[in-house]
């Protein structure tokens, strides 16, 4: 089998590449290791930026999350009892919009199965090869047979746990990593959501965040010691403990309800220099992982194949490299902002076990400071929102 472009993995940013490809008129195959269930059960990140929004647009994937998507125009920071609004269309003339990736994936899944894309699911023994030479391949096994893939290009959509990053010799890799020392609990409910807008909170008890999905249903997160087990949190101490954690005004508003989901998500920082190895590129989270308080690793994944789509044109259109070749360096430099924003705003907004009391009266100082200062509001906007592609 041979196409010119072998994606590995369909979680958000492996379908939105195979979208660009298409529109492009460059051929692709999708090699995911999951079904398509196991896939759109996952949850995960909700805010997308504009520039998201735009790609999704591009191709044509979008009706949906324009009738069911929430426009915020700013979001409110919970501190010492009170509620501060940042204003993101006052301060940057833009918005976000809520609508979760389990929605973005499921509509991209759908979008390529109109188009008549080839995915094969449920891949076993996914092995990605020859990409350090001029006749890469994917080999796998599914439904029982052997295939080889053979292709121009691998693009790495896999994941942070996927093959393609493990694929490369370690001496060809740089990586940087920063391990938090705790975790997010986060619940699923149909329930509406307390407020308009999400809530981020710092409190001494840790960290809470007031998300949504839809006008019926919030997603809620708790920060938790990481070693914490889902199993000791039933629904009646997911609700006091987020209680405690908001203002009270907030917490005597927020409707409770069975969770659909509860999980731990682990916090990290983590970055792969470069993201090309020969003929296999890296996007996502197979290159990179942001905390997700500024709720940009979906974003990202999407800024990724925005970049590498335009690569494969030129490549395949003007027969230019140059895109291709400079891949790594222009998605890294939108990444490591990405990670100093939400490195930072972790940092601000977490109980930090290791930094102590004073670290603590820092935080509260520099949360103080912030909100006090139109061009630090203006600083965290710009930075929320997105940067434009
Ligand atoms: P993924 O979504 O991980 O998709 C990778 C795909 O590759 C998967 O379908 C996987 O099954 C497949 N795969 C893996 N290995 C192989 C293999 N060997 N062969 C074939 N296929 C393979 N971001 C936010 O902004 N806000 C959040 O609240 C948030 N919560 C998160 C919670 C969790 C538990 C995790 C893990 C991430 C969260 N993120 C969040 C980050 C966000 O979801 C990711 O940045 C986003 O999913 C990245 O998309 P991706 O397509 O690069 O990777
Ligand atoms: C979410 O709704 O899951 C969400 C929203 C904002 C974040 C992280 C997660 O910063």
């Amino acid at each position: 089998m041979r196409t010119q472009v072998a994606i590995i993995g369909a979680g958000p940013s492996g379908l939105l590449l195979g979208q660009l490809l298409d529109k492009a008129g460059i051929a692709n195959v999708i090699v995911e290791q999951r079904s398509a269930d196991y896939v759109l059960s996952r949850i995960r990140a909700g805010v997308l930026e504009r520039t998201t929004v735009d790609l999704l647009a591009k191709v044509g994937v979008d009706a949906r999350l324009r009738r069911e998507g929430l426009v915020h125009d700013g979001t409110e920071i919970a501190f010492a009892g009170q509620m501060h609004r940042i204003d993101f269309k006052a301060l940057t003339g833009h918005s976000v919009t809520v609508y979760g990736q389990t929605e973005v994936t499921r509509d991209l899944m759908e979008a390529r199965a109109a188009a008549g894309g080839t995915t094969f699911y449920e891949a076993q023994g996914v092995t990605p090869v020859g990409f350090d030479g001029p006749s890469p391949s994917v080999r796998f096994r599914h439904e029982g047979r052997d295939v080889e893939l053979q292709c121009d290009f691998i693009a790495g959509c896999d994941g942070f746990h996927g093959v393609c990053r493990a694929s490369v010799p370690p001496s060809a890799l740089q990586t940087y990593e920063k391990i938090y020392p705790f975790g997010w609990l986060g619940v699923l409910a149909e329930v509406p959501p307390v407020r308009d807008e999400l809530i981020y909170a710092r409190h001494e008890r840790g960290f809470a965040l007031c998300s949504q999905r839809s006008l019926t249903r919030s997603r809620y997160y708790l920060q938790v010691p990481t070693q914490e087990r889902v199993g000791d949190w039933s629904d009646a101490r997911f609700w006091e403990e987020l209680r405690r954690r908001l203002p009270d005004d907030v917490a005597r508003d927020l409707a409770d309800g069975p969770s659909i989901e509860k999980s731990i998500a682990p916090l990290r920082s983590f970055v792969t220099e470069p993201m090309r190895f020969g003929r296999l590129f890296l996007a996502g989270d197979a290159a990179h992982i942001v905390p997700p308080t500024g709720a940009k690793g979906l974003n990202l994944a999407a800024s990724d194949v925005g970049y590498l789509s335009e690569a494969f044109e030129a490549r395949y259109g003007e027969k230019d490299d140059a895109g291709l070749d400079g891949y790594s360096a222009r998605a890294l430099a939108r990444v490591w902002k990405a990670e100093r924003f939400s490195w930072w705003f972790t940092s601000l907004m977490h109980r930090m076990p290791e930094s102590g009391p004073f670290g603590a009266r820092m935080q509260e100082a520099e949360l103080a400071y912030i909100l006090s200062s139109p061009a630090a509001r203006q600083v965290l906007a710009e930075n929320y929102v997105g940067l434009p592609l």
